[in-house]
């Protein structure tokens, strides 16, 4: 068969077939241009989840009839002026996105250039495309596109039902929104709105404030008032943004939001990073809420590494994970024994009869303060089944813990000085009940000793440094000669955290010693593990978090069970421990080890107020 340059048409439809995956990649397009145009309000209509219409209008800068004809040509774009791949300033950059949406669809572009007399329209049928024509428009863009993949029918019936993708195309601008708090967006099926958030308004001149508003937007209330805040730098990169504590926790990390210069990513970095930062507090199969902002130099990163741009590539992978993991776990350590609101509002709603549990699968939508979100989501994982693992408690230190380390307060005496109040009774040998100045605190005894034992576990693992274990036979592992060399090259570090291993020839390396924490190890799977981490991150990391998960299973069998009795003493003793330290408000899991009830609440509950 003879080699031939395929026509322009084709060629657009196999751009298309990268970036044009289903109507919520369109909407991405063109609400990123509308954006990139300057806009302040931006208005998305969905037909049919997008496949009849997808409507995207704004008050942006508006193009010329002349520009028009050009937007719709391939590699045609005004946002690389002075041809340089580096620095990008705008979402778009490519010229990609109309020609190849174009070449699937039936696409018409009506613009008013700001200033101009009059508004012109051009149409792209299926990669035909008309001559520009006078149409009728006040101001901005408005950009229709009908009939998605009616010119490409495989890819139409991937399709998924309507109402999922509507959920895409939500998702989509919901990212964009949170990047973009000074515009106004909207979606509408239909004739109903879905999405509408308004500008930032007086909150403009504190960019903070505005962020924060317009999170709270999307990610409800419930992420505002359990969210802390982070901004910190860290050579050039800046990190800022919020968290959540890890008592407000999901099934999947669809809540987890991250941002590189103002382009929403999904980077497997960056998502490792996050999970890194909270594998300490989260069981594995649960997700906290984040939305991170990464802002650094535009050498520093690279956009066009991925058809939709979703993926970035760090130049110093390495900085930008230590910084999120860092500053996460400050975050974290610094919200001390805080446990999150939704605790006690999800305690208080299982008491409500008739209270109906929001669907996850509404979640996105906007909330209007009317209670809070995810709730039944959240109810089921606050009292899901506690498997403790079946393991012997071996090393656990235990001794000072019941030590009263603080006065316990005698009954009568003020209990207004101690956030976790003065412990009044124990009910089923595993409840505390305590006294607070404004209500009442019931702590899981089990939940907040095992908690505090793992604490004093990383402690003593940072004070004295990592016990090592000699191998009676040094274990000989097998690389390629990349990873060998990788893992060699960090040897110092390594033997920081207790793992002393040398060159073994060009492809190997022999272990000598491990840390003892470890136990039996098998020590062929860490080598590779790390091998790879150290590859894709740069940084040990992994033999640090895995030290700190050997803590957690421990700690958990050293703590005090359910099922003892406690002395007042005792109690107020670890009331008091819990408030000294960080991280006390849950467990290795998530799960919050006390729940919080203000008297206010009560009052309510029982129709006082
Ligand atoms: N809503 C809009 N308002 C004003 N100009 C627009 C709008 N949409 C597109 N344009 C113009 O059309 C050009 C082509 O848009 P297109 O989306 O195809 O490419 P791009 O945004 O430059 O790059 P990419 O393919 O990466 O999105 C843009 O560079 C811009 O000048
Ligand atoms: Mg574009």
């Amino acid at each position: 068969m003879p080699i031939r340059v395929l026509p322009p048409n084709l060629v657009n439809r196999i751009a298309a077939g990268e970036v044009i995956e289903r109507p919520a990649s369109a909407v991405k397009e063109l609400v990123e241009n509308a954006i990139d145009a300057g806009a302040r309000n931006i208005e998305v209509t969905l037909r049919d989840g997008g496949r009849g219409l997808i409507a995207v209008a704004d008050d942006g800068l508006g193009m010329t009839p002349a520009e028009l004809a050009l937007a719709v040509e391939r590699h045609a774009t005004s946002k690389l002026p002075d041809d340089d791949l580096v620095n990008i300033a705008t979402l778009g950059f490519r010229g990609e996105a109309l020609p190849s949406i174009g070449a699937v669809g039936r696409l018409t572009i009506t613009s008013r250039k700001s200033g101009a007399a009059e508004a012109w329209r051009i149409s792209v049928d299926g990669g035909a495309k008309g001559a520009p024509e006078p149409a009728a428009l006040s101001a901005g863009t408005r950009v229709e596109l009908r009939d998605l993949f009616f010119a490409t029918p495989a890819r139409l019936k991937f399709l998924k039902a309507v109402r999922t993708e509507l959920d895409h195309a939500a998702d989509i601008i919901n990212r964009l929104a949170m990047a973009y708090p000074e515009i106004a967006f909207a979606l509408f099926d239909d004739a109903r709105a879905v999405l509408r958030y308004a500008p930032g308004g007086d909150l403009l001149a504190d960019a903070a404030a505005a962020r924060l508003a317009r999170l709270s937007q999307v990610m409800g209330r419930d992420f505002a008032d359990n969210a802390l805040p982070i901004d910190t730098l860290r050579e050039s990169v800046r990190l800022s943004g919020y968290i959540g504590l890890p008592t407000l926790n999901r099934a999947t990390s669809a809540q987890q939001y991250l941002f590189v210069n103002g382009r929403p990513v999904r980077d497997r970095l960056l998502q490792g990073a996050v999970r890194g930062a909270y594998q300490d507090f989260l069981a594995r199969d649960r997700h906290p809420l984040v939305a991170l902002f990464v802002d650094l130099p535009a050498e520093e990163v690279d956009v066009n590494v991925h058809p939709t741009k979703a993926e970035v590539r760090f130049r110093d992978p390495g900085l930008v994970r230590g910084l999120i993991v860092g500053a996460s776990k400050h975050a974290l350590a610094a919200a001390g024994h805080r446990a999150s609101t939704t605790v006690s509002l999800a305690a208080l709603g299982s008491f409500r009869p008739g209270e109906r549990p929001l669907s996850a699968a509404n979640s996105w939508r906007p909330q209007h303060g009317s209670g809070p979100r995810g709730f039944g989501e959240q109810t089921a994982a606050l009292y899901a089944p506690y498997d403790l693992p079946s393991v012997d408690p071996r090393t656990t230190d235990m001794s000072g813990l019941h030590a009263p380390s603080a006065p316990p307060a005698a009954d009568g005496a003020p209990v207004a000085a101690h956030p976790l109040g003065a412990a009044r009774a124990q009910l089923h040998e595993t409840y505390i009940i305590a006294q607070t100045a404004d209500g009442l605190v019931i702590v899981d005894q089990h939940a907040a000793h095992e908690r505090l034992v793992y604490e004093r576990m990383k402690t003593a693992l940072a004070q004295a440094g990592i016990a090592r274990q000699v191998l009676l036979i040094p274990a000989v592992v097998e690389l390629d000669e990349a990873a060998a060399q990788r893992i060699v090259s960090r040897r110092g570090e390594l033997a920081e955290l207790g793992l002393v291993i040398e060159a073994f020839g060009p492809g190997a390396v022999v272990v000598r010693e491990v840390p003892a924490l470890l136990g039996a190890t098998d020590t062929t799977g860490l080598i590779r593990d790390l091998a790879d981490e150290l590859a894709e991150f740069g940084q040990a990391l992994s033999l640090k978090e895995r030290l700190e998960q050997i803590c957690g299973t421990m700690a958990c069998h050293g703590s005090v069970r359910a099922g003892r009795r406690l002395a007042p003493a005792e109690m107020d003793a670890l009331l008091r421990e819990m408030e000294a330290t960080p991280h006390s408000g849950q467990c290795n899991h998530g799960r919050p080890t006390y729940v919080e009830l203000k008297l206010a609440d009560i009052e309510r509950l029982f129709g006082r107020r």
